[in-house]
């Protein structure tokens, strides 16, 4: 279970003198074990559309469902993971992995053990069980934050930009790593990103959102075959999916950009100044 259902959404952030409006009636149904990819110019509004499916921000008008009821605050239900990990820096991997799951109800430690070493495991974290998290590389400290949230066992991932922070080598490891794990025990992914092949190569769909305010641009079915490989990503129809997509996320973002020379557009500058703090 883990259906999304996004009715009439828009989010106004109030900010002293000006208001910024950073989604505009945004409707957008996600499947139960759907993996979607959502891209789009910087500001225009994806981190706040996942922070209102997590229950971290409150629409200011329509409504947001998980599995049919309305989103209240956050859950067990849906795992959240960012750009930059949460982790406790004083805990272990292990005992990070723990956490969460030992402060559920009816968990006690001979339930919570084996399956922490699974994710240990799954993770290949296995070797570094002991380790601080300012011990591991990115790419480590990044699998443990994951293998926290799996813990729990949400039936929806939530991830805004979750590799964003690695180098394209990890990356392309971790999306491989990511998809492995969605195919052994699916659930509802809604995933941010920047990187158009990140986002076509994970994807069941892919949601380009408009500049600013951010609004449902267009859906792009990926129809490419599961399991996915590396190489598909130099397939005809993998590259064509890409042009098609970044042609679209390309157009939106210079919509909001005025030409060299030409003053900004004064819509537009509180929503630049303000996204550069995200
Ligand atoms: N807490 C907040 N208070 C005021 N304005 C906010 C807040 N959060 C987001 N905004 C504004 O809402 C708009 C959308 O921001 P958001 O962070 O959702 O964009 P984004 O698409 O995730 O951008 P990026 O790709 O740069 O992460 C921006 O104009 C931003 O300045
Ligand atoms: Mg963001």
């Amino acid at each position: 279970m883990g259906s999304i259902s996004v009715r009439a959404v828009s989010k106004r952030f109030e900010t002293g003198d000006v208001d910024v409006t950073a989604l505009e009636a945004v409707d957008l149904q996600v499947r139960d074990q759907e993996f979607v990819t959502l891209v789009g110019a910087s500001g225009c509004g994806k981190s706040t559309l996942l922070n209102l499916v997590a229950g971290f921000e409150t629409p200011s008008s329509g409504e947001v469902l998980v599995d049919g009821a309305p989103v209240r605050g956050p859950g067990p239900d849906r795992g959240v993971v960012f750009q930059q990990t949460a982790l406790f820096p004083w805990l272990t991997v292990e005992e990070n992995i723990a956490f969460g799951l030992s402060l559920r109800a009816n968990r006690g430690k001979g339930e919570v053990k084996p399956i922490v070493e699974r994710l240990l495991e799954r993770t290949g974290l296995a070797a570094f069980r002991t380790r601080r998290p300012a011990e591991l590389s990115g790419g480590m400290r990044q699998r443990a934050a994951i293998a926290s949230v799996l813990a729990i066992d949400p039936s929806t991932l939530l991830m805004d930009e979750p590799f964003g922070a690695l180098d394209a080598l990890t990356r392309s490891i971790m999306q491989d790593f990511l998809l492995e794990l969605w195919e052994a025990r699916r659930k509802t992914v809604v995933l941010v990103t920047h990187d158009i092949d990140e986002a076509i190569y994970l994807a069941d769909r892919t949601i380009i959102m408009t500049a600013h305010p951010g609004r449902i641009c267009e859906a792009i079915e990926v129809d490419l075959p599961r399991p996915r490989r590396y190489e598909m990503r130099s397939s005809a129809a993998f590259i064509r999916l890409r042009d098609h997509v970044t042609q679209i996320v390309r157009a939106e973002a210079l919509k909001g950009t005025a030409p060299l020379g030409a003053p900004a557009s004064p819509a537009l500058v509180p929503s630049m100044t303000q996204s550069a703090q995200n």
